[in-house]
Parts: C-alpha cells; sequence; structure tokens
C-alpha cells in the first residue's frame, strides 16, 4: 500500500469509511434514545438532537458521501455489472441528505415553538434513521468488497487525487466547539473510548 500527500493509505480509503459509518451508527443509537424519550412523552434533549443532525447534514452528505462516490464511479468503470447497485446508492444520498434537511428543519421549528406536530417529527427521524442504516448496510455488503477486489493502487491513486481531505470535526483528532457537548455525551453514552 502506497502513502498519499493527504496521509491516507489509499486502500485504506475502505477502511476509513468503515470507522466512519461504526461513528454514524453511534449517533442513530443516540438520536433513536432520544426520540423514543420523545415518544413516550418524556424529555428529548433538542440541543443534542440537533447536533446530531448538524453533523450528520455535514460531515457525512458533505465529506463522506462525495467521497465515496468518487470510489463508486470507478468500480463501475472497472465493472459495469455494479452499474444499478452504484445508482440505487448514489440515490439514497440525495435521499439521505433530503430527509436530514427535512428533521433539521422541524426540530428547528419544535426548538422556537413554531407549528410541527410531534407525529411528524418522529415519522421523520424514525425514516431518516432506517434509511442511513441500510444504506450503510448495503454499502458494506454490495459495494465495499467488491471495491476492494477490482480497485488496484492506480484507481486508488485517481480516486485520491479527486477527493479534497477534510477533517472529521466530531470524531476527529481536533473537535470543533460545535461538537464538544455532543462529543462528551458520545464519550458518556456510546462508549467510544474518547476522551471527556
Ligand atoms: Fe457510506
Amino acid at each position: 500500500m502506497n502513502t498519499v500527500s493527504s496521509g491516507v493509505v489509499m486502500a485504506d480509503y475502505i477502511a476509513k469509511w468503515h470507522r466512519e459509518h461504526i461513528n454514524f451508527s453511534k449517533l442513530l443509537d443516540l438520536l433513536e434514545t432520544q426520540i423514543n424519550l420523545f415518544h413516550e412523552d418524556e424529555h428529548p434533549n433538542y440541543e443534542l438532537m440537533l447536533d446530531i443532525m448538524y453533523y450528520l447534514t455535514h460531515y457525512p452528505d458533505q465529506v463522506h458521501h462525495p467521497e465515496e462516490e468518487v470510489a463508486f464511479k470507478r468500480v463501475v468503470q472497472k465493472d459495469s455489472r455494479m452499474g444499478p447497485v452504484v445508482t440505487d446508492l448514489t440515490k439514497q444520498h440525495q435521499v439521505i441528505a433530503e430527509n436530514g434537511k427535512t428533521l433539521t428543519e422541524q426540530l428547528d421549528a419544535i426548538v422556537i415553538d413554531s407549528m410541527v406536530t410531534r407525529q411528524s417529527i418522529e415519522s421523520s427521524a424514525r425514516t431518516y434513521i432506517f434509511h442511513l442504516r441500510s444504506h450503510m448496510n448495503l454499502e458494506e455488503t454490495a459495494l465495499f468488497p467488491t471495491a476492494s477486489n477490482i480497485l488496484r493502487v492506480e484507481d486508488w491513486a485517481a480516486v485520491d487525487a479527486a477527493i479534497k481531505s477534510r477533517q472529521d470535526p466530531l470524531f476527529g483528532e481536533i473537535v470543533d466547539k460545535r461538537y464538544e457537548a455532543l462529543h462528551q455525551q458520545i464519550a458518556r453514552e456510546a462508549e467510544c473510548g474518547c476522551k471527556e
């Protein structure tokens, strides 16, 4: 494996995306816990839910998914039989981004006491959680193994050249101020091994 300028080892993009899926899953678990409180008429932490959604509509939607799509295109170039699954996954990236934006707007609205029904928030949240979990599962089972098998060093070099490296502001080495509370919550509840 060759090291590239960004410091990422080419063939390790799959490992990086896999690690990120685990991180996103932790956030979905936290979000689901809050939605369950919401459902029971308990007191959910809206700020926490908004922090989760702010992250999920920024890092995954604007960094992780576009990165994957660079590799997905390369996979189809090497094996056209992967076309349909790549088309599905790419569409799912758009749907997840749209659903995430809707849920974020609904959470914003409830925080300022604007007109939004509890049922619509719960429905949006459960749909969002289901879609993102299913989507990551499909990538892990139907795409990543093939990408690992058929992409060679020169393919990963092309992928790397097309990707703008950006730090993860929540799970990366430096936690963005915006995410400090969420980072601490993850450390407490999801046992991520992070320092509080
Ligand atoms: Fe992914």
